[in-house]
């Protein structure tokens, strides 16, 4: 990705495979790898390779694992962040066993190591994979000093519910922006080469379907049939596949009664044969035992055989190939060449991370919270953040305020803040949004603090009237809601999306005092907020923003920063729309949005009375907020949509430009984006597809021509013969700020 002047471009998984990093197969240096790998492989025992295979935790220290590593039985560990602990392993491993193999320190840096970035979810709200790349590379300086060579992200999976708590972890409900953002992260963490000591091996996960789990509820089952898995969740992970993304991880979920640890259709038939894919795959914590109380292994040993069968390399920590695959070898139910294929793989990743000729990790060195890593997250932060109200120009705030209360749970929540999935980020180190206001705007302004609920799920009203009494002293209120960090993230679904405790009592008190009311919302998903948005005349959702979400929202406050970030998932009213997505397909009876809704309908009204199409009689059939949407303090006009042609040829590229022109009072950026139907196909698709956007800065007054080249090979689907093509037919274009918006035209493919 790379950025031209103000403007980002990107349009076309094609050209997201095109400018990825590539493995650098078939290469001098990649043919000495594989020789090096054969080398190696050639010397071990049976017993040696399994261990290569085995990947632990040490919880009580490395002590605990010592002897394992001496003989040979741990190829990778997790949650070592020590870095003399890692070099006293790795001393172990290269000079105490018997062929020297280094171990591979593993950790979940989902989005930052020490300097804490934007949950993913906001950081797919930036839509600008530039500023992700670069998050991604700040994790893995910091987490590669302390001697950490992998970690477990990007999290790719399409999650279409936010009652899941893990969609805090993904890149939203989109396969093209959570393929933009995963292939970003992983370039970002994998840098320009593998064996450079500041990389770190990406970890595609989970696959795959893992977000679609029934009800929303971690760890569910799936039911997704083969051709939405191609045309929808396995996108992402192919393209990360062929940015070389190092490894790939089983999810936990049974897809249609199989178990991903355990499905060779998806690890070996897809992954390997199709995708070509020469990484490494490691299971999920513990997902090959699980298999048994998934009832489709009846004990450790089967489980094992399955898991390697079906072409997992490496198992997390349930141990159960150190314990089985050699009895499992000996019976001829796993072959030896299965586990050689699996220990080539993992070989391949060692030699390529540079593991064999530099073991061990540099301690002397400060990068930790270094002033270029907080000035990039406070800058993703500015560009994550979503502005969903600002009603009679309440933001930013203007000279006139001169007082302001700031109230709620999340205003000065150092450790909330951070967001879930963050094991080394520190909470002294957390700028929030008090002291931040107090210290960047306190000479011109007067903070009064009174957060009425010591925290989210708070249901103590009895400081909500000190919060009013403090708005009443003020020319205006800022609200700092969400939800507290633990109430997202694995494991973390809820049924009830509504704020937590008093929350929405404090917002209906506060919109009482008639003040002007700002509502910052913090949290790891979308939350129903319908009745505090209509209680608010501004409203920022920042996700849970990390480190610096203080100063970056201080300034977005005050104007010094404009919002651009735009919704990477759809925001439901009701939890009962879920799923709902912008790319759904049509039905037989599409709504019409001129329903009667239940308010409405008169007293025994007639069975066919309110008409007969696809929409909830409570809550009609729009979301609270469409995929893409986020205003700006200024405003964008969309004129002039043109094509170089309404017959492009199917093998050809699609010209698209449309004039931009920023017509509100400051200078800002928009996120502009590409959406395409095809109308009619051998299956029903999408009412719409996003396949582009550009962020485009443009002065107060500015107009530019903004251009799009979408490759028609970007139209192909998996169609009715479960292949991939682009039928003919005629199609629908948008440009627009949102999916819910913009110009349309047409186009015809013969
Ligand atoms: C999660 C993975 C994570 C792993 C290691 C599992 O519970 O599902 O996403 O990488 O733990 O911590």
């Amino acid at each position: 990705m790379k950025t031209s002047g103000s403007t980002i471009f990107y349009t076309g998984l094609l050209a997201l495979s095109l400018t990825a990093c590539s493995q650098p197969s078939g290469s001098g240096k990649e043919a000495s790898v594989d020789r090096q790998v054969e080398e190696l492989l050639g010397k071990m025992t049976l017993q040696e390779k399994i261990g290569q295979m085995n990947q632990l935790s040490p919880f009580g220290g490395p002590e605990e694992v010592a002897e394992q590593i001496r003989k040979g039985e741990i190829g990778s560990l997790l949650n070592v962040t020590d870095p003399d602990v890692v070099n006293r392993i790795q001393k172990i491993a290269v000079e105490e066993s018997r062929l020297g193999i280094p171990v591979l320190m593993s950790r979940d840096v989902i989005h930052g190591y020490k300097t804490i970035f934007p949950i993913p979810l906001g950081q797919a709200a930036t839509f600008n994979p530039q500023i992700v790349e670069d998050g991604a590379r700040v994790a893995a300086i910091e987490a590669s000093a302390d001697g950490i060579r992998w970690t477990f992200a990007p999290m790719i999976d399409i999650s279409r519910d936010p009652r899941w708590g893990r969609i805090a972890e993904s890149c939203g409900e989109d396969p093209y922006l959570s393929a933009v953002m995963g292939v970003a992260m992983v370039k970002g963490f994998q840098g320009d080469s593998l064996n450079d000591p500041t990389s770190i091996a990406a970890c595609a996960k989970h696959f795959v379907g893992y977000g679609a789990a029934e009800g929303g509820r971690d760890y569910n089952s799936t039911s997704i049939p083969e051709r939405q898995l191609r045309n929808v969740y396995f996108p992402p992970f192919e393209a990360a596949a062929k940015a070389g993304c190092a490894t790939f991880m089983t999810s936990f979920n049974d897809n249609d009664g199989v178990p991903s640890t355990g499905n060779s259709f998806i690890l070996k038939d897809v992954l390997r044969d199709e995708w070509n894919y020469d990484g490494m795959v490691v299971t999920d914590w513990a997902s090959t035992a699980e298999m048994i109380s998934h009832g489709f292994c009846k004990d450790e040993k089967e489980a094992a055989m399955k898991s390697v069968n079906a072409g997992v390399d490496m198992e997390m920590v349930s141990g159960t190939f150190i314990r089985h695959l050699e009895a499992l070898v000996k019976e001829k139910k796993v072959s030896e060449a299965a586990i050689d294929e699996a220990v080539r793989n993992i070989l391949r990743l060692k030699f390529r991370l540079g593991l064999f000729d530099n073991p061990y990790v540099n301690t002397d060195q400060d990068v930790k919270y270094a002033p270029t890593h907080l000035a990039k997250a406070k800058e993703a932060v500015e560009q994550s953040v979503i502005l969903l109200k600002n009603d009679g120009e309440t933001l930013p705030f203007t000279d006139k305020i001169r007082t302001i209360a700031v109230v709620g749970p999340l205003a000065d929540a150092a450790h909330d803040q951070m967001g879930t999935w963050v094991f080394d980020g520190e909470k002294a180190h957390t700028q929030t949004l008090l002291p931040a206001l107090k210290e960047m705007y306190g000479d011109k302004v007067t903070f009064i603090y009174e957060p009425a609920l010591g925290y989210s799920r708070d249901k103590n009203t009895a400081n909500i009237s000190k919060a009013v009494s403090a708005a009443m002293r003020a020319d205006a209120v800022l609200a700092c809601v969400g939800e507290e960090s633990i109430l997202s993230g694995e494991a973390h679904s809820l049924a009830d999306l509504h704020l937590q405790g008093a929350q929405s009592e404090l917002i209906a008190a506060l919109a009482k005092t008639g003040k002007p009311l700002v509502t910052v919302v913090m949290a790891g998903r979308p939350l129903t907020i319908e009745q505090e948005v209509k209680q608010s005349d501004a409203v920022l959702y920042a996700f849970h923003p990390g480190t610096m979400g203080g100063p970056a929202i201080a300034d977005l406050l005050f104007g010094k920063a404009v919002p651009s970030g735009k919704t990477p998932v759809t925001f439901p009213k009701m939890v009962g729309q879920i799923p709902v997505y912008y790319a759904h397909t049509n039905t037989g009876r599409p709504a019409s949005r001129q329903e009667t809704l239940i308010d409405d309908i008169p007293l025994e009204a007639g069975q066919t009375s309110l008409g007969c199409t696809s929409f909830y009689m409570d809550a009609g059939f729009d979301p609270l907020f469409p995929f893409g949407y986020g205003l700006s303090y200024t405003t964008f006009g969309y004129d002039n949509l043109r094509l170089a042609t309404d017959k492009p040829s199917a093998n050809g590229t699609l010209e698209i430009s449309f004039d931009l022109t920023n017509t509100g009072k400051y200078d800002g950026t928009e996120v502009v984006q590409l959406y395409v139907q095809d109308k009619t196909g051998s299956v029903t698709r999408p009412v719409k597809e996003l396949k582009g956007f550009q962020r485009v800065s443009l002065k107060q007054g500015e107009k530019k021509t903004v251009s799009f080249s979408l490759p028609i090979e970007e139209l192909a689907f998996w169609n009715i013969d479960m292949q991939r093509v682009v039928e003919p037919g005629e199609f629908n274009l948008w440009v627009g700020p949102n999916s819910a918006e913009g110009l349309q035209t047409s186009f015809t493919i013969e």
